[in-house]
């Protein structure tokens, strides 16, 4: 049996559905991949379980019960506080490790950077430093034990597939890219004729959005997929360097929350209007990154009605790879974006793909 002891940094929404896939399928890795994954340390932000043998899966379970109802690990019987995500790695950190980190936040950079010199490897939901400095992308990544699928399209392979157009010595021309189901959902409505304060309410409702609806709206969160994207095609650039516009006018970004949900209807006409003079030239709105002649511009465009942007529906992220290989009919990933669910499958994935 090979043994794998992680450490997990992060007890939120895809943290607690990693810990459930992992006690689910334990028997199934230990039968079919002769795998044991046991978790020698969880952390959140004040507390962390540690015990090298393995925690048991039931403290698992109750932690992961826990943290649902809001406490924190360090409130648990076999918790205690934590205030430095090194000092995890340190002590709880061994041989053949796999450090994972499913927060999000910017402060794990220097407990992945440690874990990387000790030799460990380190699979990552987090988005947030691989889209900071290019020097913290090149020194995580480049060390070759470093995975992260589930920051772009959550489980939709978006990075193993760029990964592999590249070894095949292929030239990526255009990438284009849904990247924020939230924003997609939003254009969808918005085509079917619905109003934006209306559809916004409703993706507020269904849990679509950032509490703040206005992250989601600013445009960052697709901006930083797409410059992992860019710099994992071997591109060379800052979020500074992002031509990005966001959804929202300006105005509306420094309103106090009620006031912009109070006057988010103000927008209703000109969002219409907008997809009124896109349909008179077959054209659907779109929030696209694309990726184009090392430039990524990431904001609100028509797209032709036929093209695989724009026949894409509902909250779907979608990718089109415009390569020397694939000229005309782009190679296209489509599926779940978003989704603890599926964030959670991206990572236990890229766990297990360090045994192979
Ligand atoms: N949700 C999705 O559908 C989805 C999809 C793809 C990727 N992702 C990415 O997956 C990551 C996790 O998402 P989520 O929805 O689970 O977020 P979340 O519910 O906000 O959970 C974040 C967790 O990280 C912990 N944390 C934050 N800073 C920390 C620190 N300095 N040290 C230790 N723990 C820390 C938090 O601790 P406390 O519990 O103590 O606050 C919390 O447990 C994010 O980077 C997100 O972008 C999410």
């Amino acid at each position: 049996m090979t043994r794998i002891p992680l450490i997990i940094l992060g007890a939120g929404n895809v943290g607690r559905a990693l810990i459930r896939q992992l006690l689910e399928a334990a028997p199934l890795h230990a039968a079919r991949d002769g795998l044991a994954l046991p978790i020698v340390a969880w952390c959140d932000r004040a507390g962390a379980l540690v015990e090298p043998d393995g925690l048991a899966p039931e403290t698992l379970a109750a932690a992961e019960v826990t943290k649902a109802g809001g406490a924190s690990l360090a409130e648990l019987p076999q918790g205690y506080h934590q205030h430095d995500l090194t000092a995890i790695v340190d002590v709880a950190g061994t041989d053949g490790c796999v450090v994972v980190d499913v927060t999000a936040s910017a402060d794990t950079a220097p407990a992945l950077e440690l874990a990387l010199r000790r030799g460990y490897c380190v699979a990552t939901a987090n988005k947030i430093p691989l889209a900071g400095a290019q020097a913290t992308f090149d020194g995580l990544v480049g060390s070759g034990r470093f995975r992260y699928e589930s920051t772009v399209g959550s489980a939709v392979p978006v990075i193993e597939t760029t990964r592999a157009l590249l070894r095949a010595a292929d030239r990526v021309d255009v990438v284009r890219g849904v990247l924020s189901g939230t924003l997609g959902y939003l254009c969808s409505g918005l085509q079917a004729g619905r109003p934006f304060s209306a559809l916004l309410q409703e993706a507020m409702s269904r849990g679509y959005t950032e509490p703040d609806p206005r992250v989601d709206l600013g445009g960052q969160d697709v901006a930083r997929k797409a410059l992992i994207v860019a710099r994992t095609l071997g591109w060379r650039l800052e979020m500074a360097d992002i031509q990005l516009t966001p959804w929202l006018p300006p105005d509306y970004a420094a309103l106090p929350l009620a006031d912009f949900l109070a006057r988010a209807a103000e927008l209703d006409a000109g969002f219409a209007a907008q997809v009124t003079a896109a349909a008179a030239e077959d054209r659907v709105l779109r929030y696209v990154a694309e990726l184009a002649g090392g430039r990524i511009t990431v904001g609100l465009q028509a797209v032709p009605t036929d093209s695989v942007l724009g026949q894409l529906r509902g909250n779907d992220n979608l990718v089109a790879f415009h390569t020397r290989y694939y000229p005309d009919s782009p190679l296209v990933l489509q599926g779940r974006g978003a989704g603890v669910d599926a964030a959670a499958a991206g990572v236990h994935s890229d766990i297990v793909a360090f045994t192979g």
